[in-house]
């Protein structure tokens, strides 16, 4: 077990590398953050004076040759994923890549084989499954399907046996975007995917990861492979998860509401910072601390997220200013997932969200995809989320 510092070098220095990544690694007693690269220039020299790496360069195959180097961080544009990682596996460096791991079903297949090649660990950073409401949300749900506890006043038919398709558990995932606010990366066909692929991979992780061990088997998806879609994703005993993704919302409400329902039940995860528990007798509300909180006195929940965003906003007039204030993030788990990452390294630990979990995710996106364009449902055959390579 390696137990010095990790020394760490960041690959791509855009807008997530500079609200997550050269924050979290460069911050932290147990990592060090030597390298920066940028194939623009003006972005690596940036990023290596604000975050005091010593080392930059615009081509990521300088960090290769660099013996000292534990692992890398990919915050590309997604169409650069496979080169990376295939140099960064024979340099036997670990990776952290940056969701969707790959564009295409091939690109995934030779990233599987790359890294299982070189003998090193790759975690995608499908992020969902680590944040803290996620989790409790997950919990919940398990401890009352192992056990279900129903309201006193409620009546339950004991008549009759459940129909087979009662009691079948759903998640609803409601994404609410504001596409008219963002760049056009995940956009872009060459450089993103459109936001199935950009995105949504998010949540098709997310259910493969709520609902295991069960598997996905079939998928129904409507909308637009860009912009909003929605898609209906089956699992093999009964479970389904429906995701609504809208790109015609705002950033003034919290982007993200999770329902989950069974068994007379609802487990409810709003902005990642308020769980709320209906149908279970004396289930409290659970919340969620920020990630990065200025304003700490303002309480717990999602009314006192609102609070802290309406005075953070208030006076205003550009979004750059905006970003200049200490920033406001809601616990999505990225540092979980740094951490757990972190600990597989150095205790030989499986990923946290590994290359098949990644392949996985891609591969739903391309056949969710293949469900919206040809306006069907699709099976999602067992040989192909399960790849020998
Ligand atoms: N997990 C999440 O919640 C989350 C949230 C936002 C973005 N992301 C992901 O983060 C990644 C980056 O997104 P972004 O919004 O920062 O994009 P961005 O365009 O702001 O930054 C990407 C940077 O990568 C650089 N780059 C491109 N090709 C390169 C190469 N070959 N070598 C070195 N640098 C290169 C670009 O010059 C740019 O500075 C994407 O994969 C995106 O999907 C993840």
């Amino acid at each position: 077990m390696k137990t010095d510092r990790l020394v760490a070098a960041q690959i791509g220095c855009g807008k997530f590398a500079w609200q997550q990544d050269l924050k979290n690694l460069s911050t932290r007693s147990d990592v060090m953050l030597k390298w920066v690269c940028d194939v623009d220039p003006d972005a690596a020299r940036r990023a290596a004076e604000h975050f005091k790496a010593p080392c930059q360069t615009t081509d990521f195959m300088e960090i290769m040759k660099d013996p000292e180097v534990d692992f890398i961080k990919i915050a590309t544009s997604h169409e650069v994923h496979l080169p990376i990682i295939e140099a960064a596996a024979r340099a036997g460096k670990h990776i952290f890549c940056e969701k969707p791991m790959a564009m295409t079903n091939e690109e995934g297949w030779k990233i599987i084989s790359a890294v299982r090649r070189g003998g090193v660990k790759i975690c995608v950073d499908l992020n969902r499954r680590m944040s803290p409401a996620i989790q409790a949300l997950r919990r919940q749900w398990l401890a009352q399907a192992a056990d279900p506890k129903h309201q006193a006043w409620r009546y339950i038919e004991k008549q009759r046996e459940p129909l087979p398709e009662e009691n079948l558990p759903h998640l609803l995932i409601r994404i609410q975007d504001e596409s008219s606010s963002y760049g056009l990366g995940h956009l872009n066909p060459l450089s993103g995917g459109g936001e199935i692929i950009g995105e949504s991979v998010h949540w098709l992780d997310l259910a493969c990861w709520f609902f295991a061990p069960q598997l996905p088997c079939e998928i129904t998806a409507w909308g637009s492979s860009r912009l909003s879609h929605g898609i209906f994703l089956r699992f093999d005993r009964g479970a389904g998860m429906t995701l609504d993704f809208s790109c015609t919302g705002t950033f003034d409400f919290p982007k993200e509401l999770y329902e989950v329902t069974d068994n007379a039940a609802l487990f409810r995860s709003h902005g990642f910072v308020e769980n709320t528990y209906y149908g279970i007798p004396g289930l409290e509300p659970e919340y969620f601390p920020l990630q990065s909180d200025p304003y700490p006195e303002m309480g717990q929940g999602v009314d006192a997220l609102m609070r802290r965003y309406l005075t953070r906003v208030q006076g205003c007039t550009n979004a750059k200013k905006l970003e200049t204030t200490v920033p406001m993030i809601v616990d999505k788990g990225h540092i979980h997932m740094l951490n757990a990452f972190l600990d597989a390294i150095r205790k030989d630990l499986p990923s946290p969200c590994d290359e098949l979990a990644g392949f996985r995710a891609t591969y739903l996106a391309q056949r969710a995809i293949e469900a919206l364009e040809s306006k069907s449902t699709l099976p999602i055959p067992i040989e192909k989320i399960t790849p020998c390579i």
